[in-house]
C-alpha cells in the first residue's frame, strides 16, 4: 500500500494512505490517540501480572512501542502478537518520530520492532516479545490458538473504508481467543460495532475519547 508520511497535531507523524484516502492514526495527535485508547483504556485496565496481547494491524509499531515503554513501567512481560497484512518498510519507519515525542534515547528500541524478523518470537527488551505476523487477519483466527490472549487492541482501518474487517464472525472468534477477564479496545465506537462486540459476548463500555472523538469502546470479557 503506497503511504504518505504526514505530521498529527501533537506534532507526531501518521502515515496517510491515498488509495483508502484514511490516516493510520487520528490526525488530532497520532501518539496521544494511541496512549489514550489502546494503553490508557486497554492495557493499564488489565490486572494479569504477565500480558499476552494481540494487535490487529501493526502498520507503523507505534501502539508496539507504547506498549513496550508502558511494560517497563509497569514491570511486566508482555508477549505481543501482532498482525499486519501490509507491512510499512523498514525505510519509512525509519522516518518516523516516535521516540523524540516519548523517549530519544529509545530510537534504536522503535528501529528494532521494524527490523526483527517475522513470523517467530523475538525478545526486544527484558519486558517484551514481540511476534509479527505477516497475515490477513481472517486467516490468522482460521488458526486454533493455544494461547490465548489478556488485551485485543482492534486497530484496523475504519468500517467505511474496510467493511470486512468488521463484522460478526470476527468479533465472535476473538472473543473464543481471549482469556476470562480479557479486554478489547477499540477506536470505532459505531453502534454496529459495539452491538456486534456485545452479540460476541463482550460487556461493552463507552469511554471519552482523545481529542476529535466523542467516544471509544472497551470489552470486557466477564464470566
Ligand atoms: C489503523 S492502521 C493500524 C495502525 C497501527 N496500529 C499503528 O500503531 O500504526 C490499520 C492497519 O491494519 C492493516 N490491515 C489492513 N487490512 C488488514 C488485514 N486484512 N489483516 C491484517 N492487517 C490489516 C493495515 O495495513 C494497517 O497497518
Amino acid at each position: 500500500m503506497k503511504t504518505i508520511l504526514q505530521t498529527t497535531e501533537d506534532g507526531s507523524h501518521t502515515l496517510y494512505v491515498p488509495e483508502l484516502d484514511e490516516h493510520y492514526h487520528s490526525t488530532h495527535g497520532a501518539i496521544g490517540e494511541s496512549m489514550h485508547i489502546y494503553i490508557d483504556a486497554g492495557l493499564r485496565h488489565c490486572l494479569s501480572a504477565e500480558i499476552n496481547l494481540l494487535e490487529i494491524g501493526f502498520g507503523t509499531g507505534l501502539n508496539a512501542f507504547l506498549t513496550l515503554l508502558e511494560a517497563e513501567k509497569l514491570q511486566k512481560k508482555i508477549h505481543y502478537t501482532t498482525l499486519e497484512r501490509y507491512p510499512v518498510s523498514v525505510s519509512t519507519a525509519a522516518e518516523l518520530n516516535f521516540s523524540d515525542f516519548t523517549d530519544p534515547s529509545r530510537k534504536e528500541t522503535f528501529r528494532m520492532l521494524h527490523t526483527a524478523a517475522w513470523e517467530e518470537w523475538v525478545q526486544v527488551t527484558p519486558f517484551f516479545w514481540l511476534k509479527k505476523l505477516s497475515m490477513d487477519l481472517h486467516d490468522f483466527l482460521m488458526i486454533p490458538q493455544d494461547e490465548k490472549f489478556d488485551v485485543i487492541y482492534y486497530d484496523a482501518f475504519a468500517p467505511e473504508k474496510q467493511p470486512e474487517m468488521w463484522r460478526q464472525e470476527i468479533f465472535d472468534k476473538l472473543y473464543a481467543f481471549s482469556r476470562d477477564n480479557a479486554i478489547l479496545t477499540t477506536y470505532c465506537a459505531k453502534g454496529v460495532v459495539r452491538r456486534m462486540l456485545q452479540s460476541a459476548g463482550y460487556i461493552v463500555e463507552r469511554l471519552p475519547g482523545p481529542p476529535g472523538k466523542r467516544e471509544i469502546l472497551r470489552a470486557g470479557k466477564k464470566v
